[in-house]
């Protein structure tokens, strides 16, 4: 018995540490700036594929359904990485799949009117997810240590590592809903928005490894992370947030 529960608490320790993910919070978020950017039309489409639900609720089902090993196809799409000196698509892709190419399949789904309802409503709920990856600097970040994953910190006395310093800690212990996070978002001129969603996801992957090399030259191995690093990186935390928002709701309306 005692030996039982050793094993489940390995298996379920190592298979939840090792899962990090832009934590809900960061991707609802994402969801909702989405949200209310979309033009009529595309709400309404969207309401439509998704039964009513929003952007907001469906935007962590990347990540839910990543321990059904069913989907285990998809689990290479949360991230990209490549050398910080070429662009996405100067070297061969990844054979199992990569975030940019996760995003293109989930487009040319969404936007197919000859798929059903169902399909196209899975792949939207995976845009919806992925195109909030992509604004996380650490799911561009460096193959060698699987985008900080192997860069060990400690964030508040506690075992971490900088990927998920980056995916979680910072706006969990932020402590704000979905809601209020957006709603305290900072306030962007209509000129600061139009910036912000020109160009397409292939320059907005090398505008996050831009941000990822900085990211990485913010740590050292086995630093001890207080409320210091938070003061130095929340604005680009809700910065990305808000781009994250801003662009799903382009790509979006591009689609309906
Ligand atoms: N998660 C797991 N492996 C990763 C990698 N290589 N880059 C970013 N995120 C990851
Ligand atoms: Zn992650
Ligand atoms: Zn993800």
């Amino acid at each position: 018995m005692k030996v039982y529960i050793l094993l489940l608490f390995l298996v379920t320790h190592f298979t939840f540490a090792n899962d990090v993910v832009w934590s809900k919070t960061g991707h609802r978020v994402i969801g909702e700036v989405a949200q209310q950017h979309l033009t009529k039309k595309a709400a309404k489409a969207i309401a439509d594929i998704l039964d009513g639900q929003t952007l907001a609720e469906v935007s962590t089902f990347g990540d839910e359904i990543k321990a059904d090993s069913t989907y285990r196809e998809f689990s290479a799409w949360h991230y990209v990485n490549y050398p910080a000196d070429k662009k996405y698509g100067d070297e061969p892709p990844s054979k199992d799949g990569d975030l940019m190419i996760g995003i293109e399949k989930c487009i040319e789904i969404v936007k197919d009117e000859s798929r059903s309802k169902a399909d196209r409503a899975f792949y939207l709920k995976m845009l919806a997810h992925l195109i909030g990856d992509l604004h996380q600097p650490m799911h561009v970040g460096r193959l060698v240590d699987k985008g900080g994953n192997d860069i060990q910190l400690q964030w508040f006395n506690r075992g971490s590592n900088l990927h998920r310093v980056w995916d979680s800690n910072m706006i969990d212990d932020y402590d704000m809903s979905y809601t209020e996070l957006a709603s305290n978002l900072p306030m962007l001129s209509k000129a600061e928005k139009s910036s912000i969603v020109k160009g397409d996801i292939y320059d907005w992957v090398e505008e996050s490894q831009d941000l990822a090399n900085e990211v990485y030259d913010s740590v050292e191995m086995g630093d001890k992370l207080y409320y210091r690093y938070s003061y130095d990186w929340w604005d680009t935390v809700e910065i990305q947030l808000e781009k994250g928002g801003l662009r799903l709701a382009k790509v979006l309306n591009g689609l309906f």
